[in-house]
């Protein structure tokens, strides 16, 4: 079965899939979007998805075209017609559509909506186990006060910008850091670094996406007693960390094991690193039973 779009609920290979050109989602970046994946065929943390969601669209301005059950809906609908067993749903919500004008008053119709299904692909065993390497870029995450991070829209130039600076550099990441030269966040996911056996991630106010996966690390770990904080973290910390991963919808947890082309503490993922992977997997694997059944009996 190929990969498929809903668009404003018609259903059509991906592939197929078109916005129109006056679409703002297209030619400004004026949209939001979320990344959710399945574990065993069901939709992991949805609901906490549709709150970023409607989060970010929120703070554009624009409400969305669907409740958390309409949504839930198409996601069943997608799934269904899919045939893969766990899959990479995409949704994006474009202000709409209107003259090439940036004045989000010339709105004509919108806000549109797209879901997209893919399989999923998560990192290869191999990266899991080696850990990848990341670059710090010269640009700079975009600031609160501009863009702020916190809001998952359609413009990823940032991000983009960090990426290529990071693969230009022979590296698969980049970590970015504020203004103030504190870390922030990778291209598309969180950061944690081991200091004195502490897990530390910057706060929300360092300017950061506020990560599902991150906030779950945060609650899971706090409630078993981990040593987790959430603290600013200038750069020269960032260069003495023992250990460093990524956390990411598509990744849950992923070591960083190089460093701007030094190695992170061993240059191997470490044991924080490692039993924090394990007590993860037997956290989403909690949820998920639970989901599963909610799923099941289609009260999710
Ligand atoms: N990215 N920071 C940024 C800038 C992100 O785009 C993402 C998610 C995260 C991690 O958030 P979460 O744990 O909720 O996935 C942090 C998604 C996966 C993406 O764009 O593919």
């Amino acid at each position: 079965m190929p990969d498929l779009a809903i668009v404003n609920g018609t259903l059509l290979p991906l592939e197929e899939a078109r916005v129109p050109a006056l679409d703002r989602g297209f030619l400004f970046g004026d949209s939001v979007y979320e990344v959710i994946r399945t574990r065993d065929g069901v939709p992991f943390l949805m609901e906490r998805h549709f709150q970023r969601l409607c989060a970010s669209a929120g703070r554009l301005g624009f409400d969305l075209p669907f409740d958390a059950q309409s949504l839930a809906g198409q996601v069943r609908r997608g799934l269904g017609e899919a045939g893969f067993t766990d899959a990479y749903i995409r949704i994006i919500v474009s202000r709409g559509f209107g003259p090439p004008n940036i004045d989000p008053r010339l709105v004509r119709k919108g806000p549109s909506w797209i879901l997209m299904f893919l399989e999923l692909h998560v990192p290869t065993r191999e990266e899991y186990e080696k850990g990848i390497h990341a670059a710090i870029p010269q640009v700079r995450r975009n600031d609160r006060q501009a863009l702020d991070p916190a809001i998952k829209s359609g413009n990823y130039l940032n991000n983009i910008l960090a990426l290529k600076e990071a693969i230009e550099r022979g590296a698969q990441e980049a970590i970015l850091l504020n203004k103030d030269g504190h870390v922030t966040e990778a291209t598309t996911a969180n950061i944690f670094l081991v200091e004195k056996g502490r897990y530390l991630t910057p706060p929300l106010e360092e300017g950061i996406l506020s990560g599902i996966t991150r906030a779950l690390i945060l609650e899971k770990a706090a409630a078993e007693g981990l040593p987790v904080q959430e603290e600013p973290i200038p750069l020269e910390r960032l260069l003495r960390a023992e250990e460093l991963f990524l956390t990411s919808t598509t990744r849950d947890i992923l070591p960083i094991t190089a460093l701007d082309g030094r190695p992170v503490g061993s240059g191997r993922p470490g044991p924080a690193t490692k039993s924090l992977m394990d007590r993860f997997r037997s956290w989403a694997g909690e949820i998920h039973r639970k989901e599963k059944a909610a799923w099941a009996e289609g009260t999710m």
